[in-house]
């Protein structure tokens, strides 16, 4: 996949995406990641990318002309036709888990990070396809906004996860949280690790991920569970958790 990011800072971008998941998927040329700073488009002697707001009111507004020209720019000279432009932005629609499938099916991803106060609202209206927010506060900029994006959407993509099956059991990946992991030792300053776990009966043990799974969901996002159609199974295992949980 190749991703455009247009940032006034793109110095933000050398840390997250020089390490780790993303480097490594850069390195194999699975993900092609590119950086552009919209000031190179401003045109004027001070190359100014922001301004006042026309009407009044606090702080500076990001020009229409150097973003637009940014994203022509990077269109214009990769020519991908399966393409997403993306505006970071809190008053965008809520990231999500389901977002990152969708948008790990585009050849191409645009990203407009924007900074100060906002933006000229032609962006937004005429420029890109969506305007996409990661939650409900408000950042100093949209480069950490547009990392996270990149970073969920990338595991989605095959062949940027070392093991394929990594995903498949993410938190929310079929709605609900994950089950809790342990790895050796068995005992840890007196805790030790479910007896199940080590018992090596398999269905024993889908079991109890599959409950533990929907216990954590029951009691950190229950918004989550009237979202999705439960098995009967999840539903006799639900019952048990909430007469487990009852008395507490
Ligand atoms: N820019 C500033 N805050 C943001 C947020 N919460 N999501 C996306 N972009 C942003």
């Amino acid at each position: 996949m190749r991703i455009d990011i247009v940032s006034l800072f793109p110095d933000m971008f050398t840390g997250p995406f020089g390490c780790s998941i993303i480097k490594r998927a850069i390195d194999r040329g699975v993900l092609d990641i590119n950086l552009v700073n919209p000031r190179q488009f401003a045109y004027d002697k001070h190359q100014m990318v922001d301004d006042y707001p026309f009407g009044g009111g606090d702080g500076m507004v990001l020009k229409p002309e150097p973003i637009f020209r940014a994203v022509e720019h990077i269109e214009k000279n990769t020519n991908i036709s399966n393409k997403r432009v993306i505006l970071m932005c809190p008053s965008g629609k809520p990231f999500s888990q389901e977002k990152t499938r969708e948008l790990a099916t585009y050849d191409q991803l645009i990203f407009i990070c924007g900074h100060y106060e906002g933006f000229d609202a032609r962006i937004s209206n005429h420029l890109v396809d969506e305007a996409i927010s990661i939650g409900d506060y408000v950042l100093t900029g949209g480069e950490l906004a547009a990392m996270v994006i990149v970073d969920a959407t990338s595991r989605m993509i095959p062949g940027v996860l070392g093991s394929e099956h990594s995903a498949p059991t993410d938190s929310f990946y079929n709605g609900l949280l994950e089950h809790p992991q342990y790895t050796r030792p068995r005992e840890f300053n007196g805790l030790i690790v479910p007896e199940i776990l080590l018992s090596g009966n398999h269905a024993k043990i889908e079991t109890w991920r599959q409950k533990e799974s929907l216990k954590n969901t029951f009691i950190n996002r229950p918004d989550l569970i009237d979202h999705i159609e439960l098995n009967d199974k999840q539903n006799k295992l639900l019952k048990e958790i909430k007469e487990e949980l009852g008395g507490k």
